[in-house]
């Protein structure tokens, strides 16, 4: 009688621990729908007061989730200031470092909604919510939002640096990189597909322009008339900072335009036309087939954003909810 008593909590115990252990804990869309059921709209009210100044704002928020995902999961840490025990933030990392932008609109809208809901919205979900409804209103596709993330306590600098892949890598190193979260090729290809809205820098490409791998010319796979445009806008020896457009046929809405683009010669960065010009890639019938078939690039768009958001995020009791997004709690 008491073996089976003792086997009946252990059996009962067994199964509450793997109910509740956090690493079995599942993202869901309706997450907050007791504690913050007008998360979205109070997101997307936010954004859409942004917009109104600066058509850019999208491209840059939906760019916020990327950066953040990649490295140590979707848990806020890229938005953690640099201070007290954050000795070297994400914000600074190569990849972000007079780049990423979008910071003040995230404390805009953190602001909302702790106005609304306080304590309860991380600030890694904020990151999640804004870039769908930054896509949807640069007329993208729609998903619904897994939510449930918490806020790391903690960010990687060299994580930043080595996670996030540069503009300049080869499409194996690229490919790689997204492997290593868990993302494939299809991922890879629909998710670059972000560069579709947005701005680049001179800096990030300008490589391609005049002496591309030390052989004394351009990039031979420059469009030549799109090369003397990107020439005129990034001189030799001009400013790093000029801005181009990543999707020069539409640069402020969500198409399949950058798609397009690639087939004719025509992707800013370097890693965005190796999706079309590596020879043999499995990369180059993806590209066709979103270049063929809007529907087709937005419905795989919508599920890598969802694959991606879902790369390892605190969950549970793990973490924090952050009442600012720039600072650890109590900090
Ligand atoms: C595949 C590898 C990728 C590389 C090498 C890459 C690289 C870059 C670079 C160099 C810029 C220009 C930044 C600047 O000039 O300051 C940029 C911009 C951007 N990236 Fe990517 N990116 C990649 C994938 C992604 C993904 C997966 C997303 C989102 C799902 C994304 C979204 C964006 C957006 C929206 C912009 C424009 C941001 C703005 O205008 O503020 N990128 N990317």
């Amino acid at each position: 009688m008491l073996s089976l008593t003792h086997s009946l909590f252990t059996t009962i115990f067994l199964v509450l621990v793997i109910l509740l252990h956090p690493s079995n804990a599942q993202l869901s869309s309706t997450f907050y729908s007791s504690t913050c059921p007008n998360v979205s709209s109070i997101v997307r009210n936010v954004i859409q007061q942004a917009l109104q100044s600066d058509s850019r704002i999208v491209a840059s928020l939906t760019r916020l989730h990327f950066h953040d995902c990649f490295v140590n999961g979707c848990d806020g840490s890229l938005l953690l200031d640099q201070g007290g025990n954050i000795t070297l933030s994400e914000k600074n990392a190569n990849p972000n470092n007079n780049s990423a932008r979008g910071f003040d609109v995230v404390d805009n809208i953190k602001t909302s909604l702790e106005n609304s809901c306080p304590g309860v919205v991380s600030c890694a979900d904020i990151l999640a919510l804004a870039a769908e409804a930054s896509v949807s209103l640069a007329g993208g596709p729609s998903w619904n939002v897994l939510l449930g993330r918490r806020d790391g306590l903690i960010a990687n600098q060299s994580g930043a640096n080595t996670a996030i892949p540069a503009p300049t890598e080869s499409l194996a190193n690229i490919s790689a990189k997204f492997a290593a979260v868990g993302l494939n090729t299809t991922d890879l290809v629909a998710l670059s597909g972000a560069h579709t809205f947005g701005r680049g820098q001179c800096r990030f490409f300008n490589q391609r322009l005049f002496n591309f791998s030390n052989t004394g010319s351009p990039d031979p796979t420059l469009n030549t008339t799109y090369l003397a445009t990107l020439q005129q806008s990034c001189p030799q020896n001009g400013s790093g900072t000029t801005l181009n457009n990543l999707d020069p046929s539409s640069p402020d809405t969500f198409d399949n335009n950058y798609f397009k683009n690639l087939l004719i010669n025509q992707g800013l960065l370097q890693s965005d036309q190796e999706l079309f010009s590596t020879n043999g890639s499995a990369t180059i019938a993806i590209v066709n087939n979103f270049a063929n078939n809007q529907t087709a690039f937005f419905e795989a768009f919508a599920q890598s954003m969802i694959n991606m958001g879902n790369i390892s995020p605190l969950t549970g009791s793990q973490g924090e909810i952050r009442t600012d997004c720039k600072k650890v709690n109590g900090s």
